[in-house]
């Protein structure tokens, strides 16, 4: 076991779809997607020290949604990595949870790449070995772009990458606190009889954060009505989202329900997400940078005051 710079801290950062194109079905019931990832300066967090046995603790403003511990997408991502290598898994993975779970944020996506990226340290793997990609593609469509948690255009089910630039910039994240399924969100956006949309990814690098928003105005997420009709509360996230001073664009990312709004400076979108807050105290409301570099500070501890 690599002991060298044990315990090993993982940032698991929360992922936005900033646009979300669904175009097309594969035969495994899946649908093909033609979507944007970006990823923000909050999320989870994995210590991960050495022991010889394989252990999972939580805890962490929101560990009471968690499943239990063999259910939990970083115990199944460690127990198929050491599958994949033909290893026993050993160590202690701490697992601090800030994110909502099944709030279209990745979260558990997020946590689970973490894991694989610490885990490939302590046990001396190569985390760009192609059996590490084909265990996050198992895990989850979102795992394979958590692994590297950087702005990318996917394609495939999400699971098939592309690095895009994209700038800076602020964003405030907004969750009813209620989780929303998945496969729900899929089956209406089925039921309402919605035709597939055309793959329509950006051509080049976006530099500016005029370029960022003059690309997503043309683009959409196409769970968004699906979502709405399962959860209506989302409408009225998105209608105060809109309403805030400075938000350029208000969406839902993934299969919600968590909405989220861009702003040109992480400073208008603290002073938005402590409005938001004063008025609705029941929404989880968090105001992040989007695109921070990877070695930023987290701001999971940040809250509007
Ligand atoms: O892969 P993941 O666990 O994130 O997906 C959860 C569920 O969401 C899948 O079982 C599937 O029903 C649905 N899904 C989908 N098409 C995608 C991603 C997810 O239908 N591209």
């Amino acid at each position: 076991m690599g002991q060298g710079r044990l315990p090993i801290i993982e940032a698991a950062r929360a992922k936005l779809n900033l646009y979300l194109h669904i175009t097309g079905r594969r035969p495994d019931g899946y649908h093909e997607l033609d979507t944007l990832f970006a990823f923000v300066d909050f999320g989870d967090r994995l210590t991960i020290s050495a022991a010889d046995k394989f252990s999972l603790t939580q805890d962490g403003d929101l560990d009471a949604q968690l499943p239990a511990e063999d259910q939990n997408l970083v115990w199944q991502a460690a127990h198929a990595l050491a599958v994949s290598f033909g290893i026993v898994p050993t160590g202690h993975i701490h697992l601090e949870k800030y994110i909502p779970v099944a709030s279209g944020l990745g979260g558990g996506s997020a946590d689970a790449a973490a894991a694989l990226r610490g885990l490939c340290q302590i046990w001396e793997l190569p985390v760009d070995d192609s059996k590490v990609m084909q265990v996050a593609q198992q895990l989850g469509a979102d795992v394979p772009a958590c692994l590297g948690s950087t702005a990318s255009l996917a394609t495939g089910i999400g699971d098939l990458l592309e690095p895009l630039s994209l700038p800076s910039c602020g964003v405030v994240l907004v969750n009813p606190m209620i989780s929303l399924a998945t496969p729900l969100v899929f089956q209406a956006w089925r039921d309402s009889g919605a035709g597939f949309s055309p793959a329509h990814p950006p051509q080049q690098a976006l530099t500016s954060y005029d370029h960022l928003l003059e690309c997503l105005g043309s683009r959409h997420n196409d769970l968004e009505s699906a979502a709405i009709s399962q959860l209506p509360v989302i409408a009225d996230i998105l209608a105060a989202l809109r309403g805030a001073t400075g938000c350029a664009l208000a969406r839902m990312s993934g299969s919600g329900a968590s909405c989220f709004g861009l702003f040109q400076t992480s400073e208008l979108a603290i002073e938005a997400a402590r409005n938001l807050s004063a008025l609705q105290p029941k929404w989880w409301v968090k105001p992040a940078t989007l695109n921070a570099p990877l070695n930023a500070p987290m701001g999971q501890d940040r809250d509007p005051e």
